[in-house]
């Protein structure tokens, strides 16, 4: 480094507020500081603004009804479609413009200009329609980063099919488990994939889903991998070329839909050993989607944003899907890894589009900074205006060096806070409004009110930690848990509500933290959640699929430290009596992981251990396993039945 680059690096390592920059701020969606005053004003009618940004087929009576909370509902009696949203309207004005640009794994791409995709939505709406599915059939996608994807959702909005996506990483139990759970009876999925240049066949894990399956599956397979790859396509089975073909040139009108009628679901990880089911609704979660890429991603027309996320997860759904498209840019779609054929394949694709607003994860974030800024420095970055991040903390040193070797100090930066649950963004700074502190996400959104509390729910004030909440209703929120009414009360309002006063609360399972300026620093789960590269997964699941082993007696897991996947999977294992603990049987638990979760889930370490440290009352002790998994020095152990076992347990981990 020279002298002047290392100054450079010590000023920036000082700095803790940084200002929007000037340039960024001239251009903003939203750059009026009085937008928070107006939330705070209008209440509820607020919201309008971001049922604005849509059109509608008739107006909404209520913005909000709350008279049935916590089932809130939004823009009641509101009609309106998703797919008419995300394509039709945009057909005059922007039908030759792309959609999305798709950049596959071996470097191959497509540009779906808005009539393109316009055109193939249709055929398949059409195709789906003579499959047999009518509205409110949950349809299941099992599907990489390819565009058939986001062409089967649109197409399942156009004919008001909720549908469900499954991440492809998710093995063929996940997907089973999620078709089961909502009674889905139609699959979109496909041949395989690439991944670093390889193909990967992926229609076995589906067909070995859909044996566990206990009802019949109408099937379509996306044909990926050409020649490279023969399938294996059961009796009555769609090819989606074939089905598209038969259809071409089919238009299908898109169905009316209710503002609260459901648009898709999405399955993430909670407490219990079963997954969630997240309802979404078209009126409040699309206004939401659309709301926020608006004023947080700053998304106009002319844009090339990319969000580099997985359409599996929440992010993808509402930051490559339908927020962009309900506003009419180009959204990219990025099917390889960051580092495949190069590392700095990103940056060559920014360069390569001219890329004007970056949205992807802290995790990736700290593995370009260990890669070097050599990667982003030899592509001109110059196009982009803003960044973002999104699905865990981010340590101030990643925020900095993405804004100084990414941004190069003239892009705003936001961290944002959100769920799976709340459909869109929720804590984060306004790109033009309001200066940015490194790590901390930054306050509520206007019209978002939340606040940190101590157990009785009394807010902690300035400096301490405590438990976040949400004050109010918001348009993005979920509605429900798919059929589990009561699941979604006890999840998510129990905790700090008083019904009898007919005050809800939203807890959203995380510990943060407040500064003076009520800038909120979201600290991590506080429920038995894992967030490892971002990804929400339950240590119960995990537990359950290693206790399937043949040979386990018991298993406790905990997230431990990790550089770049923020957390990882550390399993304490119990054997049975007779079972012997080798690397075999270690093996063996890494497949049923695999097997019962996916490959995300694959523990880090594996520690044999004669016992679990437990209370008295029998409880494990998960915070002195954390502490062990961290090397950190053990907190109170006094209120162990069982002290002996830690250090027999560190003494096995340093391989004693
Ligand atoms: C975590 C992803 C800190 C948090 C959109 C949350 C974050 C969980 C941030 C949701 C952030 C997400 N700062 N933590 N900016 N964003 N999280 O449902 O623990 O996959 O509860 O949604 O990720 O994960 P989910």
């Amino acid at each position: 480094m020279s002298d002047e680059e290392v100054q450079l690096e010590a000023r920036l390592e000082e700095q803790d507020v940084f200002e929007p920059p000037e340039s960024f701020v001239e251009q903003a969606n939203v750059a009026d500081p009085a937008i928070y005053d107006e939330f705070e004003e209008e209440g509820p009618d607020a919201w309008e603004r971001a049922a604005d940004l849509l059109d509608w087929e008739s107006e909404w009576d209520q913005v909000l009804d709350d008279s049935d909370a916590p089932f809130y509902e939004w823009f009641t009696d509101g009609k309106l479609n998703a797919s008419e949203n995300c394509l039709d309207r945009h057909l005059d004005d922007r039908g030759e413009a792309a959609a999305i640009e798709w950049i596959g794994e071996l470097g191959e791409k497509r540009t779906y200009s808005y009539s393109e995709l316009h055109r193939e939505v249709n055929e398949f709406a059409a195709a789906l329609r003579d499959l047999g599915v009518e509205e409110d059939d949950v349809v299941t996608m099992y599907m990489p980063m390819i565009p058939e994807l986001p062409v089967a959702m649109l197409a399942c909005a156009r004919i008001g099919a909720p549908h469900s996506v499954v991440f492809a990483g998710f093995s063929a139990d996940a997907l089973a488990t999620r078709m089961e759970s909502a009674d889905s009876e139609y699959l979109v999925t496909c041949d395989g994939y690439y991944r670093r240049g390889d193909p990967l066949p992926h229609k076995e894990k589906a067909n070995e889903g859909l044996e566990d399956v206990g009802h019949d599956v109408e099937t379509v397979v996306v044909d990926r991998l050409d020649d490279d790859y023969d399938h294996p396509m059961k009796d009555g089975e769609h090819d989606y070329d074939e089905l598209v073909g038969e259809h071409a040139g089919a238009t299908v009108e898109p169905v009316t839909r209710d503002a609260e009628d459901m648009l898709f679901l999405m399955y993430t990880s909670g407490t219990t050993g079963q997954p969630k089911g997240v309802k979404h609704t078209t009126g409040g979660y699309l206004s939401y989607a659309a709301w926020t890429s608006h004023a947080v991603l700053d998304v106009k027309p002319d844009d090339t944003y990319w969000c580099s996320a997985d359409i599996g997860w929440i992010t993808g759904h509402s930051y490559i899907v339908y927020g962009p498209l309900a506003l009419g840019t180009t959204t990219v779609m990025y099917e390889g890894t960051p580092d495949y054929p190069e590392k700095d394949r990103l940056w060559e694709i920014v360069d390569e589009y001219d890329v004007t607003q970056l949205y992807t994860a802290p995790t990736a974030i700290r593995a370009f900074m260990k890669w070097g800024k050599e990667y982003p420095d030899s592509h001109d970055l110059s196009s982009l205006r803003l960044l973002g991040t999104v699905g865990e903390p981010i340590n101030p040193r990643a925020w900095k060096w993405y804004y100084k070797h990414i941004g190069k100090e003239s892009c705003p930066v936001v961290d944002t806070w959100w769920q799976t649950e709340t459909g869109g963004m929720m804590l984060t700074t306004l790109p033009a409004i309001g200066e940015m502190k490194p790590g901390t996400a930054g306050p509520p959104l206007p019209g978002i009110s939340a606040d940190v509390v101590d157990v009785s729910g009394d807010p902690v004030g300035a400096g301490k930690a405590g438990y976040l909440v949400v004050n109010q209703p918001w348009p993005g929120m979920l509605r429900t848990l798919y059929k589990n009414d009561e699941r979604f009360v006890d999840e998510y309002w129990r905790e700090y509500s008083n019904p009898d006063r007919d005050e809800w609360v939203y807890f959203p399972e995380d510990g943060a933290k407040i500064d003076e300026g009520g800038y909120i620093t979201v600290l991590g789960r506080v429920d038995d959640v894992l967030n490892v590269s971002g990804h929400r997964l339950g240590t119960m699941e995990i537990e359950s699929a290693i206790v399937g082993v043949e040979g386990v007696a018991e298993a406790a897991v905990v997230g431990g430290d990790h550089e770049i996947k923020g957390e990882a999977v550390y399993a304490y294992v119990i054997t049975e009596d007779g079972t012997e603990e080798t690397e075999a049987l270690k093996e063996r638990i890494v497949e049923g992981v695999e097997d019962a979760i996916g490959p995300i889930a694959r523990p880090e370490a594996i520690i044999f251990t004669p016992e679990l440290p437990k209370t008295r009352s029998g409880k494990i002790m998960r915070r002195l396993l954390e502490e062990i998994a961290n090397g950190e020095e053990l907190g109170d152990t006094s209120t162990l039945r069982n002290p002996d076992v830690v250090s027999d347990i560190q003494s096995k981990m340093s391989g004693d």
